[in-house]
């Protein structure tokens, strides 16, 4: 599965950041999402998981001691790596499901629209094992599941078309087949030892229609 995954992400890096910003409705809300980034505090030694083309990884890396920045994708990785210049970061290949990393190696995970791409249950247990106890986990949701009624149809409408136009490259069986509710993904943290300290979201307001991204902080107890 994972190697279906990783040649559809590589097939579409190149478009990625221009149709995502299309499929979210708002083109800001991936912006919005980087502005509170922003505003955390000291983030430590700070793995990122589904890094993509980079766009959040410079705010990481300016507030992280070191950030390894890690995708699925070899061509996603390659955009990330041109362009990020930060001095505090290096790049790998990495399953965020089973990651090469030592227990406890990090203060800090970030996964940005990443967690329903994958099996969350093997994820939050890799987390849980990379992250140093009181280490933070931070997950940017996508909080199609807040939408309801003709929003939701619209979004969801939105999110295939300029998908299959954007990209027209056929993904995976079963791809994002995992997205959680703000509330199934804080159940399953407790379940996994996490303690939720905060729940944020995050939309743009040009339209009811536009998908949230739920910013989910929560430690390692
Ligand atoms: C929707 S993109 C998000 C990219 C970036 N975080 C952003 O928000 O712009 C999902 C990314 O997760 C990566 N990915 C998918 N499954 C993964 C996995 N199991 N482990 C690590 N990365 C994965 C994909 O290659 C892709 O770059």
């Amino acid at each position: 599965m994972a190697t279906e995954h990783r040649d559809f992400w590589s097939k579409v890096a190149a478009k990625y950041d221009r149709v995502v910003d299309l499929q979210f409705g708002g083109p800001s809300t991936r912006s919005m999402v980087r502005e509170r980034v922003a505003k955390e505090g000291r983030l430590g030694y700070l793995a990122e998981f589904g890094c993509g083309t980079g766009f959040y990884t410079p705010v990481l890396a300016s507030k992280a001691d070191n950030v390894v920045a890690t995708d699925l994708s070899p061509m996603m990785l390659g955009l990330a790596k041109d362009q990020v210049q930060a001095s505090n970061v290096t790049f790998r290949v990495e399953d965020c499901e089973k990651t090469s990393f030592p227990d406890e190696a990090f203060d800090t995970a970030f996964l940005g629209l990443v967690i329903h791409f994958t099996e969350p249950n093997k994820t939050l247990a890799e987390m849980r094992r990379i992250l140093k106890r009181g280490g933070t986990l931070i997950i940017a949701n996508v909080g199609l599941g807040a939408l309801t009624g003709l929003d939701r149809v619209r979004a969801v409408i939105r999110m295939l078309y300029c998908g299959i136009t954007g990209f027209r490259v056929k993904p995976p069986k079963g791809f994002a087949k995992h997205m959680m509710t703000e509330k199934q993904l804080c159940d399953l943290l407790g379940q996994f030892g996490f303690r939720v300290i905060s729940t944020e979201r995050i939309k743009s307001t040009s339209s009811s229609s536009n998908i949230p991204v739920e910013y989910v902080r929560a430690v390692k107890v």
